[in-house]
Formats: C-alpha cells, sequence, structure tokens
C-alpha cells in the first residue's frame, strides 16, 4: 500500500507520461516505408580508389588491436584482396560534455561505407560512454550480425555448431530511457518502434535469403511484455509475407536458451532475430558454444555504413607479446568482404584460415598452441 502511495505523487505521473510520448514523436519523425518487398536494406555502395581497390576505414583499435590488425593487413596482401586501408583514429573528443568521434574519423566512415575495426578499451570511471556505442549511435548500425560455427581442430562440447543470430542494435532496452520515478524507485524504458523493427526484420529475411537458410525464427518474450515484444513479434508476421520462400515462426527466448544448451545443432538451418537485450545475451552464449569470444566475428549494418569488428576486447595482459590470436579479427574481415560481395576471396582466405586451425600445428596460446600472433598468420599466407 506504501508503495502505492509512493507512485501516485504527481511528479511520477509526469515521468511517466513524458517519456513514451517523446518517443512516439521521435518514432514518426524517422519513419521509413519500404517501397518494395525487395527494397534491399544495408546496401555496400562503396568507393574504389585509383589502383581500382575498395576502400575500407580501419581503427586499429587499442591493446592488441594494432597486432591482430598486422595479421589481416597481411593476409589480404597475400590473398591479393581488392583492398585499400585508411586508417582512422577514433581517440575520443568532448562535443558540448559528450564522448564524441573525431570528424574525420566520421568523414572516412561515411565517404567509404565500411569500416573494420580492432577492440577499444572504455576507461572505467563517470562520464566515459562506450566508444563502441557512440560508434553505433552515429552511424546507426541497426542490426548486429553474430554468427558462430565450430572450429574443426578445437573442441568443445557440441561439435557442427553453425547458428546466425541478428540483434536490434538501436533500442529495446538499451535505449538509454531511464530516470528516477522517487528516491528507491528507477524506471528504464524499453522502447519499441515498428520502424526499427521492420529494417532489422527485412535485413533478417534478406540476409537468410543471401546465405541459402530458409528458415527465419524471432526469439523474444510477448507472453510477458505484450506490447513491445508483441509489436516486434507482429512485425515479424508482417514482414514475413514478403519472403514468401522463407518458412517463419517465434519461439521464446527461454525456450531457446533451454534447446540450445541442450542441443544446438537444430538451430544450422534458421537466421534467429530478436531485440535487443536478448540478441546480446544469446549471442554471447552462442560464443560459449563454439569456444568463446577470441573466435566469434561480427558485423554492426547500417543503412549508410556497416562496420565489422571482433567481439572481444583490447586484452591488456597480452598486449606486446604477440600472444593475440587474430582469429576474431579475421573472421570479421572475411564477413566484410561477403558485405562488400568480394566473395570469391573471402571464401578462399577463409578456407586457409579454416584448414590452419584444423591442422593444429600454428595456434596460438588461447587455444593450446605456441604459436606467435605472426607464426599463426604466416601458417595461414602460405595456404593461399
Ligand atoms: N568490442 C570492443 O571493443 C570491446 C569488447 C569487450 C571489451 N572491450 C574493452 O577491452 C578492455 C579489456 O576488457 P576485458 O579484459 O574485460 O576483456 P578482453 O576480451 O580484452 O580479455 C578477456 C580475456 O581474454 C583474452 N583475450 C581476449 N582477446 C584475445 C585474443 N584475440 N587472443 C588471445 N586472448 C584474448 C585476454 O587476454 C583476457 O585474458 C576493456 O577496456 C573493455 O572495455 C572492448
Amino acid at each position: 500500500m506504501l508503495s502505492l502511495r509512493a507512485f501516485a505523487s504527481p511528479l511520477p505521473r509526469q515521468c511517466l507520461r513524458t517519456a513514451p510520448r517523446a518517443a512516439a514523436t521521435w518514432s514518426l519523425s524517422v519513419q521509413r516505408s519500404y517501397s518494395s518487398a525487395n527494397e534491399k536494406v544495408a546496401k555496400y555502395n562503396g568507393n574504389k580508389d585509383s589502383n581500382g581497390n575498395y576502400l575500407v576505414s580501419l581503427i586499429e583499435g587499442d591493446g592488441i588491436g594494432p597486432e591482430i590488425a598486422v595479421s589481416v593487413k597481411d593476409i589480404f596482401a597475400a590473398a591479393k584482396a581488392p583492398v585499400s586501408w585508411e586508417p582512422i583514429d577514433v581517440t575520443p573528443i568532448l562535443k558540448d560534455g559528450k564522448t564524441a568521434i573525431p570528424d574525420a574519423a566520421i568523414e572516412s566512415i561515411k565517404r567509404n561505407k565500411v569500416a573494420l575495426k580492432g577492440p577499444l578499451a572504455t576507461p572505467v570511471g563517470k562520464g566515459h560512454v562506450s566508444l563502441n556505442l557512440t560508434l553505433r549511435r552515429t552511424f546507426n548500425l541497426f542490426a548486429n550480425l553474430r554468427p558462430c560455427r565450430s572450429v574443426a581442430g578445437y573442441k568443445t562440447p557440441y561439435d557442427g555448431v553453425d547458428t546466425v543470430l541478428i540483434r536490434e542494435n538501436t533500442e529495446g532496452e538499451y535505449s538509454g530511457i531511464e530516470h528516477v520515478v522517487v528516491d528507491g524507485v528507477v524506471q528504464s524504458i524499453k522502447l519499441i518502434t515498428a520502424e526499427a523493427s521492420e529494417r532489422v526484420l527485412r535485413f533478417a529475411f534478406q540476409h537468410a535469403e543471401a546465405i541459402g537458410r530458409k528458415k527465419v525464427r524471432v526469439v523474444h518474450k510477448a507472453t510477458i511484455m505484450k506490447m513491445s515484444d508483441g509489436l516486434f513479434l507482429k512485425t515479424a508476421e508482417r514482414v514475413a509475407k514478403d519472403f514468401p520462400s522463407i518458412e517463419f515462426d517465434a519461439e521464446l527466448l527461454d525456450n531457446t536458451c533451454l534447446k540450445m544448451v541442450t542441443d544446438p545443432n537444430p538451430y544450422n538451418d534458421k537466421v534467429l532475430v530478436m531485440p535487443n537485450l536478448y540478441g546480446d545475451i544469446l549471442s554471447d552464449m552462442c560464443a560459449g558454444l563454439i569456444g568463446g569470444l577470441g573466435l566469434t566475428p561480427s558485423g554492426n549494418i547500417g543503412d549508410e555504413c556497416s562496420i565489422f569488428e571482433a567481439v572481444h576486447g583490447s586484452a591488456p595482459d597480452i598486449e606486446g607479446k604477440a600472444l593475440a590470436n587474430p582469429t576474431a579479427l579475421l573472421l570479421s574481415s572475411i564477413m566484410m568482404l561477403r558485405h562488400m560481395s568480394l566473395n570469391e576471396h573471402a571464401n578462399r582466405i577463409e578456407k586457409a584460415i579454416f584448414d590452419t586451425l584444423a591442422e593444429g600445428k600454428a595456434l596460438t596460446g588461447d587455444l593450446g598452441g605456441k604459436a606467435k600472433t605472426h607464426e599463426y598468420a604466416n601458417a595461414i599466407i602460405s595456404r593461399l
């Protein structure tokens, strides 16, 4: 009863009313409609330099970032991938009291439409916004694409895992709308809009087509969050009608977790798509199934630009020791090549990576081997 009275005070009512209204206005002002079912979301429209190479912005990152970036550059050069790197510095600046990316870096990514990114360290302490989050917000990277495939030669509890997960990257539980209602009571708004849901869902169906998967499954909790997850699910049912060759269904998040850790293989023929928080957790769970974040690539996909990145951090404990495993960044660069329709180069480099790992002679320490970063990279190069 006491707590009910506290909620009934005039101040919390105001808070409760204003936030959702502001959200609805924002959603209407950026509403985008898709003119046809086949309109491609997040199409790559990059530029070539005078040598006929595609320009890619390269954020080497902190800690082990520059060491693993060297491996990618060496392997791309050996594979004659038609890519020129444009190194950019994203050391944050403060603009109007907020963390921002330097203008030169923003212009480079906008111009090139694609970037490869190493890990960025987030300083611990008040006032530091994660630079990773800032990048996602700056370029409106609405879909986070996380494939997880077992690596032959690296034993994990399950063989043959091959999951593909797509996470809505801009809103949901991470909309950042939080406030104190009264002392001891805080409220966090889970914002779901039809517009953001539609674009990530369209991307999921189009990605399923692109990689030859015949099933798209939405993971949700619409039984509990009837309005927010309900809108995501309803939007999925509508978008699914535009993709009659793809089978569509939905599954409750808790059920997905239970089934996936019991046996992940039934998920190998599907693309899973879900709101932000569920995707954050489930994608790391999938990474765990294949041996952890050191082997896991990712792509942050936007309509104008996309940024591909390893999901591990800057590993300060092994920085400068040539112990870093560049596989996650390499596999992210393979995803990037496919996004750029450079499939032949992607397939060739990917095969060399997986064959090197399967042979097991030149593995880095995190995979139980003794090879230095450059020795592993050279083993890949020798297979190209
Ligand atoms: N996407 C990103 O840029 C990203 C992601 C996570 C953490 N971070 C940042 O990285 C910093 C360090 O974070 P952390 O220590 O929690 O996580 P971490 O991923 O950097 O390290 C965790 C452990 O994994 C090992 N490791 C990570 N990547 C490896 C690789 N490629 N090869 C071999 N071993 C590897 C590290 O040595 C360490 O023992 C923090 O500042 C954090 O904010 C950035």
